[in-house]
Protein backbone atom coordinates (compact mmCIF):
# COMPACT_ATOMS: atom_id res chain seq x y z
CA UNK A 1 0.00 0.00 0.00
CA UNK A 2 1.87 3.24 -0.95
CA UNK A 3 1.89 6.34 1.31
CA UNK A 4 -0.29 9.13 1.28
CA UNK A 5 1.53 11.90 2.35
CA UNK A 6 -0.55 15.35 2.23
CA UNK A 7 2.53 17.51 3.52
CA UNK A 8 5.79 16.90 4.98
CA UNK A 9 5.68 14.14 7.20
CA UNK A 10 1.77 14.13 7.06
CA UNK A 11 -0.25 11.00 6.00
CA UNK A 12 -3.45 10.60 5.21
CA UNK A 13 -4.43 6.95 6.57
CA UNK A 14 -8.21 6.78 6.74
CA UNK A 15 -10.87 4.40 5.13
CA UNK A 16 -12.75 4.54 2.37
CA UNK A 17 -16.66 3.49 3.03
CA UNK A 18 -17.74 2.72 -0.63
CA UNK A 19 -20.88 1.14 0.23
CA UNK A 20 -22.48 3.94 3.05
CA UNK A 21 -26.10 4.67 1.72
CA UNK A 22 -27.71 6.33 5.33
CA UNK A 23 -25.59 8.39 7.97
CA UNK A 24 -28.08 8.53 10.70
CA UNK A 25 -30.86 9.11 8.38
CA UNK A 26 -28.78 11.49 5.87
CA UNK A 27 -28.76 9.42 2.98
CA UNK A 28 -25.32 9.00 1.38
CA UNK A 29 -25.28 7.67 -2.38
CA UNK A 30 -22.25 8.22 -2.90
CA UNK A 31 -20.59 6.75 0.18
CA UNK A 32 -18.47 8.42 2.70
CA UNK A 33 -14.32 8.35 3.72
CA UNK A 34 -13.65 8.36 7.91
CA UNK A 35 -10.24 10.20 7.57
CA UNK A 36 -7.24 9.60 9.76
CA UNK A 37 -3.83 11.09 9.91
CA UNK A 38 -0.33 10.27 11.22
CA UNK A 39 1.89 13.14 11.63
CA UNK A 40 5.56 11.99 11.82
CA UNK A 41 8.50 13.79 13.83
CA UNK A 42 10.47 12.60 16.51
CA UNK A 43 7.73 11.86 18.21
CA UNK A 44 4.35 10.29 16.18
CA UNK A 45 0.33 11.19 16.31
CA UNK A 46 -2.47 9.43 15.35
CA UNK A 47 -5.48 11.89 14.13
CA UNK A 48 -9.00 10.61 14.81
CA UNK A 49 -9.33 6.99 14.22
CA UNK A 50 -12.32 5.34 12.08
CA UNK A 51 -15.53 3.34 12.12
CA UNK A 52 -15.09 0.21 13.88
CA UNK A 53 -15.09 -2.58 10.91
CA UNK A 54 -12.73 -0.70 9.30
CA UNK A 55 -9.80 -0.96 11.69
CA UNK A 56 -7.82 -3.10 9.24
CA UNK A 57 -7.82 -0.80 6.56
CA UNK A 58 -6.55 2.00 9.25
CA UNK A 59 -3.48 -0.06 10.35
CA UNK A 60 -2.38 -1.41 6.90
CA UNK A 61 -2.09 2.03 5.80
CA UNK A 62 -0.44 3.11 9.33
CA UNK A 63 1.93 0.45 8.72
CA UNK A 64 2.83 1.90 5.09
CA UNK A 65 4.34 4.62 6.83
CA UNK A 66 5.44 3.55 10.90
CA UNK A 67 5.67 1.13 13.38
CA UNK A 68 2.02 1.62 14.96
CA UNK A 69 3.16 0.44 17.87
CA UNK A 70 5.53 3.62 18.44
CA UNK A 71 2.73 5.94 18.42
CA UNK A 72 2.97 8.50 21.08
CA UNK A 73 -0.26 10.19 20.97
CA UNK A 74 -3.82 9.26 19.55
CA UNK A 75 -5.79 12.61 19.26
CA UNK A 76 -9.66 12.42 19.75
CA UNK A 77 -11.01 15.47 17.91
CA UNK A 78 -14.16 13.70 18.53
CA UNK A 79 -16.13 10.92 20.26
CA UNK A 80 -18.82 10.44 17.70
CA UNK A 81 -17.99 6.30 16.92
CA UNK A 82 -17.10 6.84 12.74
CA UNK A 83 -14.14 8.26 14.14
CA UNK A 84 -13.48 6.36 17.59
CA UNK A 85 -15.07 3.00 16.36
CA UNK A 86 -11.85 1.31 16.31
CA UNK A 87 -9.88 3.29 18.90
CA UNK A 88 -10.29 0.40 21.31
CA UNK A 89 -8.03 -2.08 18.45
CA UNK A 90 -5.64 0.80 18.25
CA UNK A 91 -5.31 0.55 21.88
CA UNK A 92 -4.45 -2.77 21.69
CA UNK A 93 -1.12 -1.86 19.47
CA UNK A 94 -0.34 1.09 20.06
CA UNK A 95 -0.72 0.32 23.68
CA UNK A 96 1.64 2.93 25.28
CA UNK A 97 0.01 5.93 23.65
CA UNK A 98 -1.43 8.73 25.49
CA UNK A 99 -5.14 9.50 24.27
CA UNK A 100 -5.91 13.21 23.89
CA UNK A 101 -9.08 14.82 24.26
CA UNK A 102 -11.16 17.27 25.72
CA UNK A 103 -12.48 17.24 29.06
CA UNK A 104 -16.03 16.39 27.41
CA UNK A 105 -14.24 14.20 25.15
CA UNK A 106 -12.72 12.54 28.22
CA UNK A 107 -15.73 11.94 29.99
CA UNK A 108 -18.04 10.65 26.98
CA UNK A 109 -15.14 8.08 26.15
CA UNK A 110 -15.75 5.41 29.05
CA UNK A 111 -19.32 5.51 28.10
CA UNK A 112 -18.26 3.92 24.65
CA UNK A 113 -15.12 2.18 25.15
CA UNK A 114 -13.72 0.33 28.24
CA UNK A 115 -10.71 2.46 28.96
CA UNK A 116 -8.35 0.18 31.65
CA UNK A 117 -5.25 0.90 31.15
CA UNK A 118 -5.62 3.86 28.72
CA UNK A 119 -3.89 7.22 29.72
CA UNK A 120 -6.35 9.82 28.64
CA UNK A 121 -4.80 13.34 29.26
CA UNK A 122 -7.00 16.48 28.62
CA UNK A 123 -6.28 20.05 26.52
CA UNK A 124 -8.41 23.01 26.27
CA UNK A 125 -7.95 25.43 23.46
CA UNK A 126 -4.52 26.90 23.49
CA UNK A 127 -2.97 23.68 25.00
CA UNK A 128 -0.35 22.52 22.61
CA UNK A 129 1.80 19.28 22.22
CA UNK A 130 5.35 19.20 20.80
CA UNK A 131 6.04 16.23 18.49
CA UNK A 132 10.21 17.52 17.99
CA UNK A 133 10.12 20.07 14.66
CA UNK A 134 6.12 19.95 14.84
CA UNK A 135 3.70 21.18 17.55
CA UNK A 136 0.13 19.94 18.14
CA UNK A 137 -2.00 22.96 18.87
CA UNK A 138 -5.82 22.67 19.96
CA UNK A 139 -9.04 24.28 20.07
CA UNK A 140 -12.06 23.30 21.46
CA UNK A 141 -15.15 23.73 19.40
CA UNK A 142 -18.18 22.33 21.81
CA UNK A 143 -21.02 21.66 20.19
CA UNK A 144 -19.84 21.48 16.36
CA UNK A 145 -22.00 19.39 17.15
CA UNK A 146 -21.08 17.22 20.37
CA UNK A 147 -19.93 18.85 23.42
CA UNK A 148 -16.35 17.14 23.12
CA UNK A 149 -15.47 18.13 19.69
CA UNK A 150 -11.99 20.03 19.14
CA UNK A 151 -9.60 20.62 15.95
CA UNK A 152 -6.25 20.21 15.64
CA UNK A 153 -3.55 22.74 14.16
CA UNK A 154 -0.29 22.17 13.23
CA UNK A 155 1.19 25.85 12.78
CA UNK A 156 4.86 24.79 11.27
CA UNK A 157 2.49 23.18 8.30
CA UNK A 158 0.19 25.48 8.23
CA UNK A 159 -2.45 22.38 8.57
CA UNK A 160 -5.94 22.58 10.01
CA UNK A 161 -6.97 19.27 10.96
CA UNK A 162 -10.77 19.61 11.49
CA UNK A 163 -13.05 16.42 12.14
CA UNK A 164 -16.09 16.97 11.09
CA UNK A 165 -15.69 20.54 10.19
CA UNK A 166 -15.15 21.51 6.49
CA UNK A 167 -16.34 17.64 5.34
CA UNK A 168 -18.67 15.77 2.87
CA UNK A 169 -19.56 12.55 2.45
CA UNK A 170 -18.31 11.23 -0.40
CA UNK A 171 -16.59 7.95 -1.08
CA UNK A 172 -13.06 8.80 -3.89
CA UNK A 173 -9.86 7.44 -4.55
CA UNK A 174 -9.11 11.11 -4.58
CA UNK A 175 -7.96 12.84 -1.97
CA UNK A 176 -8.31 16.31 -2.69
CA UNK A 177 -11.07 18.42 -3.36
CA UNK A 178 -10.14 19.82 -6.67
CA UNK A 179 -9.78 16.81 -8.09
CA UNK A 180 -13.32 15.87 -7.47
CA UNK A 181 -16.43 17.98 -9.08
CA UNK A 182 -19.06 19.21 -7.30
CA UNK A 183 -17.22 19.08 -4.22
CA UNK A 184 -18.88 22.14 -2.89
CA UNK A 185 -22.01 20.79 -3.55
CA UNK A 186 -21.04 17.96 -1.34
CA UNK A 187 -19.96 20.26 1.29
CA UNK A 188 -22.86 22.31 1.44
CA UNK A 189 -25.19 19.30 1.27
CA UNK A 190 -23.19 18.00 4.57
CA UNK A 191 -23.31 21.57 5.71
CA UNK A 192 -26.97 21.34 5.67
CA UNK A 193 -27.76 18.04 6.81
CA UNK A 194 -25.18 18.27 9.90
CA UNK A 195 -24.20 21.53 10.46
CA UNK A 196 -27.03 23.63 10.00
CA UNK A 197 -28.15 23.51 13.28
CA UNK A 198 -25.08 25.03 14.50
CA UNK A 199 -24.75 28.40 12.38
CA UNK A 200 -24.73 30.65 14.86
CA UNK A 201 -21.51 28.97 16.75
CA UNK A 202 -19.92 28.28 13.40
CA UNK A 203 -19.96 32.06 12.58
CA UNK A 204 -18.43 32.70 15.82
CA UNK A 205 -15.92 29.66 15.71
CA UNK A 206 -14.96 31.28 12.30
CA UNK A 207 -14.27 34.47 13.66
CA UNK A 208 -12.60 32.89 17.04
CA UNK A 209 -9.81 31.35 14.83
CA UNK A 210 -9.92 34.54 12.37
CA UNK A 211 -9.06 35.99 15.78
CA UNK A 212 -6.53 33.84 16.54
CA UNK A 213 -4.23 34.71 13.70
CA UNK A 214 -4.18 30.91 12.51
CA UNK A 215 -2.65 30.75 9.07
CA UNK A 216 -4.16 27.71 7.21
CA UNK A 217 -2.92 26.40 3.73
CA UNK A 218 -5.05 23.12 3.92
CA UNK A 219 -7.76 21.81 6.10
CA UNK A 220 -7.99 17.95 6.77
CA UNK A 221 -11.19 16.77 8.09
CA UNK A 222 -12.76 13.68 9.10
CA UNK A 223 -14.85 13.25 5.96
CA UNK A 224 -14.22 13.25 2.39
CA UNK A 225 -11.40 15.41 0.48
CA UNK A 226 -8.82 17.90 1.77
CA UNK A 227 -8.81 21.31 0.80
CA UNK A 228 -5.71 23.24 -0.51
CA UNK A 229 -4.67 25.67 -2.46
CA UNK A 230 -7.78 27.97 -3.47
CA UNK A 231 -10.09 25.21 -1.89
CA UNK A 232 -9.22 26.71 1.46
CA UNK A 233 -10.95 30.03 0.91
CA UNK A 234 -13.76 28.94 -1.14
CA UNK A 235 -14.69 26.29 1.97
CA UNK A 236 -14.00 29.30 4.81
CA UNK A 237 -16.26 31.72 2.17
CA UNK A 238 -18.88 29.05 1.90
CA UNK A 239 -18.93 28.09 5.39
CA UNK A 240 -19.62 32.21 6.88
CA UNK A 241 -22.42 32.27 3.83
CA UNK A 242 -24.04 29.26 4.92
CA UNK A 243 -23.48 30.27 8.72
CA UNK A 244 -24.92 33.72 8.10
CA UNK A 245 -28.07 31.90 6.57
CA UNK A 246 -27.17 33.68 2.81
CA UNK A 247 -30.40 32.82 0.36
CA UNK A 248 -30.94 33.39 -3.05
CA UNK A 249 -34.22 34.17 -5.15
CA UNK A 250 -35.25 30.36 -4.62
CA UNK A 251 -38.27 28.91 -3.58
CA UNK A 252 -38.32 25.41 -2.40
CA UNK A 253 -42.42 23.45 -2.74
CA UNK A 254 -42.33 20.22 -0.83
CA UNK A 255 -45.53 18.19 -1.30
CA UNK A 256 -47.31 14.92 -0.92
CA UNK A 257 -50.61 14.18 -2.70
CA UNK A 258 -53.40 11.24 -2.39
CA UNK A 259 -55.49 11.65 -5.60
CA UNK A 260 -53.95 14.71 -7.27
CA UNK A 261 -55.64 17.47 -5.52
CA UNK A 262 -52.51 19.02 -3.38
CA UNK A 263 -50.06 18.28 -6.79
CA UNK A 264 -52.45 20.07 -8.41
CA UNK A 265 -52.43 23.04 -5.80
CA UNK A 266 -48.10 22.65 -5.92
CA UNK A 267 -48.22 23.17 -9.95
CA UNK A 268 -49.94 26.21 -9.45
CA UNK A 269 -48.24 27.68 -7.01
CA UNK A 270 -44.88 26.87 -8.40
CA UNK A 271 -46.11 28.27 -11.71
CA UNK A 272 -47.19 31.21 -9.24
CA UNK A 273 -43.16 31.47 -8.22
CA UNK A 274 -42.19 31.32 -11.49
CA UNK A 275 -44.69 34.48 -13.07
CA UNK A 276 -43.35 36.49 -9.54
CA UNK A 277 -39.71 35.73 -10.94
CA UNK A 278 -38.21 33.75 -8.16
CA UNK A 279 -36.28 30.20 -9.06
CA UNK A 280 -38.22 27.26 -7.99
CA UNK A 281 -37.60 23.86 -7.19
CA UNK A 282 -40.21 21.19 -6.61
CA UNK A 283 -39.73 17.57 -4.44
CA UNK A 284 -42.46 14.97 -3.59
CA UNK A 285 -41.70 13.67 -0.47
CA UNK A 286 -42.18 9.71 -0.98
CA UNK A 287 -39.78 9.92 -4.19
CA UNK A 288 -36.92 12.62 -3.55
CA UNK A 289 -34.20 12.72 -0.81
CA UNK A 290 -34.70 14.58 1.80
CA UNK A 291 -31.29 15.29 2.48
CA UNK A 292 -30.71 16.88 -0.89
CA UNK A 293 -33.95 18.95 -0.32
CA UNK A 294 -32.66 20.37 3.11
CA UNK A 295 -29.62 21.23 1.08
CA UNK A 296 -31.67 23.33 -1.28
CA UNK A 297 -33.40 24.88 1.68
CA UNK A 298 -30.15 25.82 2.66
CA UNK A 299 -29.83 28.24 0.25
CA UNK A 300 -33.37 29.28 -0.40
CA UNK A 301 -35.93 32.19 0.65
CA UNK A 302 -38.88 30.52 0.56
CA UNK A 303 -40.58 27.11 1.26
CA UNK A 304 -43.86 25.81 0.89
CA UNK A 305 -45.16 22.47 2.07
CA UNK A 306 -48.38 20.63 0.97
CA UNK A 307 -50.09 18.02 2.10
CA UNK A 308 -53.63 16.93 1.88
CA UNK A 309 -55.47 15.76 4.72
CA UNK A 310 -55.42 11.82 6.04
CA UNK A 311 -57.22 11.13 9.39
CA UNK A 312 -57.58 15.16 10.53
CA UNK A 313 -53.53 14.86 10.17
CA UNK A 314 -50.66 15.50 7.55
CA UNK A 315 -49.13 12.41 5.42
CA UNK A 316 -46.57 10.49 7.32
CA UNK A 317 -44.14 11.67 4.71
CA UNK A 318 -44.82 15.38 5.41
CA UNK A 319 -44.99 14.92 9.23
CA UNK A 320 -41.72 13.42 9.04
CA UNK A 321 -39.62 15.17 7.02
CA UNK A 322 -40.61 18.58 8.74
CA UNK A 323 -39.82 17.04 12.23
CA UNK A 324 -36.53 16.67 10.62
CA UNK A 325 -36.38 20.24 9.51
CA UNK A 326 -37.28 21.55 12.41
CA UNK A 327 -33.97 20.03 14.13
CA UNK A 328 -31.90 21.30 11.66
CA UNK A 329 -33.28 25.03 12.47
CA UNK A 330 -33.06 26.89 8.97
CA UNK A 331 -32.74 30.36 9.70
CA UNK A 332 -34.30 33.51 7.48
CA UNK A 333 -37.40 31.75 5.63
CA UNK A 334 -40.24 32.75 4.05
CA UNK A 335 -43.10 30.03 3.93
CA UNK A 336 -46.48 29.14 3.52
CA UNK A 337 -48.47 25.45 4.46
CA UNK A 338 -51.24 24.61 1.13
CA UNK A 339 -53.18 21.42 0.94
CA UNK A 340 -56.77 19.65 0.11
CA UNK A 341 -59.39 17.82 2.41
CA UNK A 342 -62.46 16.17 2.19
CA UNK A 343 -64.77 16.38 5.13
CA UNK A 344 -62.44 17.83 7.85
CA UNK A 345 -59.19 19.56 7.40
CA UNK A 346 -56.44 19.14 9.51
CA UNK A 347 -53.28 18.93 7.49
CA UNK A 348 -52.48 22.55 6.49
CA UNK A 349 -53.10 23.98 9.99
CA UNK A 350 -50.67 21.59 11.52
CA UNK A 351 -48.03 22.30 8.86
CA UNK A 352 -48.11 25.75 9.37
CA UNK A 353 -47.91 25.21 13.27
CA UNK A 354 -44.71 23.21 12.15
CA UNK A 355 -42.94 25.65 10.17
CA UNK A 356 -43.39 28.18 12.81
CA UNK A 357 -42.04 26.34 15.18
CA UNK A 358 -39.01 25.90 12.98
CA UNK A 359 -38.69 29.63 12.47
CA UNK A 360 -40.12 29.99 8.95
CA UNK A 361 -42.53 33.37 8.60
CA UNK A 362 -46.01 31.55 7.27
CA UNK A 363 -47.67 33.55 4.90
CA UNK A 364 -51.73 32.68 4.98
CA UNK A 365 -52.41 29.03 4.70
CA UNK A 366 -54.24 27.97 2.08
CA UNK A 367 -56.96 24.80 2.33
CA UNK A 368 -59.24 23.56 -0.71
CA UNK A 369 -62.35 21.38 -0.61
CA UNK A 370 -61.99 18.17 -2.54
CA UNK A 371 -60.28 19.12 -5.99
CA UNK A 372 -59.26 22.72 -6.85
CA UNK A 373 -61.45 24.24 -9.44
CA UNK A 374 -60.14 27.45 -11.15
CA UNK A 375 -60.52 30.28 -8.20
CA UNK A 376 -58.64 27.97 -6.09
CA UNK A 377 -55.51 27.34 -8.68
CA UNK A 378 -55.91 31.73 -8.94
CA UNK A 379 -55.68 31.62 -5.04
CA UNK A 380 -52.58 29.48 -5.30
CA UNK A 381 -50.99 31.46 -7.81
CA UNK A 382 -52.06 34.38 -5.25
CA UNK A 383 -50.63 32.78 -2.11
CA UNK A 384 -47.73 32.36 -4.08
CA UNK A 385 -47.15 36.17 -5.02
CA UNK A 386 -47.45 37.18 -1.92
CA UNK A 387 -45.24 34.86 -0.24
CA UNK A 388 -42.10 36.02 -3.31
CA UNK A 389 -43.36 39.95 -2.02
CA UNK A 390 -42.46 38.91 1.56
CA UNK A 391 -39.52 37.07 0.54
CA UNK A 392 -38.24 39.65 -1.00
CA UNK A 393 -37.75 42.04 2.05
CA UNK A 394 -35.67 39.03 3.92
FE1 LIG B 1 -18.21 12.33 11.66
FE2 LIG B 1 -19.80 13.73 14.32
O1 LIG B 1 -18.96 12.39 13.37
Amino acid sequence: MNKVEITDGVYWVGAIDWNLRDFHGYATPGGTTYNAYIVKDSKTALVDTVKAGFFDELRSRVEAVTDPSTIDYVIVNHVEPDHTGSLPRVMEVACDAIVIATEKGAEELPMYYDCDGWEIQTVKTGDTISLGAKTLSFVETPMLHWPDNMVTYIPEDRLLLSNDAFGQHIASSKRYADEVPEILEEAATYYANILMPFSTLITKTLQKIGEMGLAIDMIAPSHGMIWRNSGVGDILEAYRGWGSAESNDTAIVVYDTMWGSTEKMASAITQGIIDAGFEVKVYHLRKSEWSKIVREILGAKILLVGSPTINNGMFPSVGGFLTYLRGLRPKGKVGSAFGSYGWAGGAVKAIAGELEKTGVTVVDPLSVKFVPGADDLTACAELAGKVVMQARQI
